[in-house]
């Protein structure tokens, strides 16, 4: 089975249509085979509009459907008779006598079935069918079953059949019970099939479809023993899922990307680090149940503050009550699903590695500025955790003998010098000391410091803001350079709020930095965290 991965379901039903129409160009006479449901109503459109520009004929096609409720009259706005007309048999110049559909009146529906098989074979067989696919597998009306009926027959509906198809009509009990369709081997006689697939409902039969052996239980599995079968889908119905966690000291944020790390979800709830970590965890789990209900997720990665044990797999964090907590075990008692684990920082990275600047290199340190400073390694696209789990502590690397305390216990750590806390401290200590400044009544004005303060004053042409920025940046500028020669990875990434601040960082680091390693602002930023954490699931399957 050939497949076509789409962005979506426009470009599918384009793809499908270029497909249908050169059957039709290269064969004017052909016999089409159409199916009905939502998913083949764009390619109708499509070769609606190809018919109306005069590209595609319709005259001579001769069209065949899989299937018909039974029993159901054509004028009644459920039929598939209805739903052809409606879509494409009055949109285009095509005979009405060359369009077949089962009889949904008919008294007797055997011979309805033998008569429909033999007009197929008289028409010469289909040329080109178009098939969609039922969550539970089903191809036209062929259900799940222990034994597959080969040819058109009158067949019971499944209740989860039943269920999906109650969408188009007023309440469930109006949906037929019973249908007629082509069978396994009348669709399987077609020369040629068109698969078509879209949305997040059919993942999982489309997983099942290209993983799985043949299996009646999922009819379309049958699909597999025609010698050309295309599969045209979109990146939802395509694609596995997973979900990102990020923890954060007050909200905890949640992603789902798909498998090419599109963000197709997001949703985030407080943290509340006042609470225990299992009702923390507790918290998390119950959100995750709720997404994990929407969306087809494969497992759940969480990126979290502080140092992972990987042996235990267990969290300590200073700035949340986790104490050794087996935070992954919890999630998985909770969800059932694969949890991966990383430090937030890490996950940040691996993100940015993955989709954002990174996204062509394969070794690349990110660091992040904040109320300290955080670090993430990646090499060959991986996180680089070192022995203990805890590498990439560059805040804590010492860049001033006998410099500030740290909380580390240390004295002159780089955070101290370079994180945006440490750009207020220097910011407020300038202002003090220059009380007649631009910058000093910047403060006064805006009655707070914050990371921005100085990017403002500099704008107003203060120089004692100028010198604060210019010494800033030389402590930036030396840890990067430190990075740089220990490392060399192909590029570095800053973030963090700081980095909002563009150029006007970035431009000066570079300079000063003076290396040929290419610095960047993150691209992904906020997202860069849970982006990496799912990919912690996705790298592990
Ligand atoms: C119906 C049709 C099928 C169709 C399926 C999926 O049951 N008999 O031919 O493939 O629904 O429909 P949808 O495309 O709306 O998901």
């Amino acid at each position: 089975m050939r497949v076509i991965v789409c962005n979506d379901y426009d470009e599918m039903s384009r793809k499908a249509a270029k497909l249908v129409a050169s059957q039709i160009v290269l064969k004017p006479d052909c016999v089409l085979g159409l199916a009905t449901g939502s998913t083949p109503i764009g390619l109708y459109d499509n070769l609606a509009q190809m018919n109306k520009r005069g590209e595609i004929d319709f005259s001579e096609v001769t069209t065949f459907n899989l299937d018909e409720y039974y029993p159901i009259s054509p004028d009644n706005e459920q039929s598939y008779r209805y739903f052809m007309e409606h879509h494409l048999f009055n949109r285009v110049n095509i005979n009405k006598n060359r369009t077949h559909i089962p009889d949904g009146t008919t008294k007797d529906p055997e011979s309805e079935c033998a008569k429909y098989e033999r007009m197929i074979e008289e028409s010469g067989g289909i040329d080109l069918q178009i098939l969609g696919i039922g969550q539970n597998g089903h191809i036209g009306f062929n259900e799940p079953d222990n034994n597959l009926n080969t040819v058109t027959h009158l067949t019971n509906l499944t209740e989860n059949t039943i269920e999906a198809n109650s969408r188009f009509f007023e309440k469930k009990s109006d949906v037929p019970t019973r249908a007629l369709t082509m069978g396994i081997s009348s669709i399987l006689k077609s020369r040629k099939i068109i698969l078509l697939a879209s949305g997040r409902t059919k993942h999982k039969v489309v997983r099942e479809l290209l993983n799985d052996g043949i299996n009646t239980s999922v009819p379309a599995t049958m699909l597999k023993v025609h010698p050309d079968v295309v599969l045209i889908c979109d990146k939802e119905a395509y694609s596995d899922m997973y979900l990102g966690v990020d923890i954060g000291g007050t909200s905890v944020k949640f992603g789902v990307i798909d498998g090419f790390n599109n963000i197709v979800f997001k949703d985030s709830i407080p943290t509340h680090k006042d609470m225990p970590a299992k009702g923390i965890v507790d918290n998390i789990a119950a959100q995750c149940l709720k997404i994990a209900q929407r969306f087809p997720i494969s497992s759940i990665g969480v990126g979290t503050p502080g140092i992972i044990d990987f042996d235990t797999k267990t969290v300590s964090a200073t700035n949340l009550p986790f104490d050794k907590a087996p935070v992954a075990l919890w999630l998985k008692e909770a969800t059932g699903l694969n949890v991966y684990i990383n430090n937030d920082a890490n996950c940040a990275a691996l993100g940015e590695a993955v989709a954002g600047e990174g996204a062509g290199e394969n070794d690349i340190f990110m660091i992040t500025l904040g109320t300290g400073i955080g670090g993430g390694i990646i090499i060959d696209k991986k996180i680089y955790t070192g022995k203990h789990g805890d590498a990439g502590e560059i805040g804590h690397m010492c860049i001033e003998t006998d410099g500030l305390p740290c909380a580390c216990g240390n004295r002159g750590c780089w955070e101290k010098y370079a994180s945006v806390s440490a750009l207020i401290a220097q910011t407020e200590a300038a202002a003090e000391a220059n009380k007649d400044s631009i910058l000093a009544n910047v403060i006064k004005d805006d009655c707070v410091v914050d990371g921005k303060t100085v990017f403002k004053a500099m704008n107003m042409g203060c120089p004692v803001a100028q010198k604060v920025f210019d010494k800033y940046i030389d402590y930036l500028a030396i840890g990067v350079r430190n990075i740089i020669n220990i490392f060399r990875p192909g590029l570095v990434v800053i973030s963090g709020g700081i980095s909002e601040a563009g150029d006007r960082l970035l431009k000066p680091l570079i300079q000063k930095v003076g290396s040929d390693t290419p610095i960047k602002i993150s691209r992904l930023q906020n997202d860069a965290g849970i982006i990496g954490a799912a990919t912690l699931g996705k790298n592990a399957k």
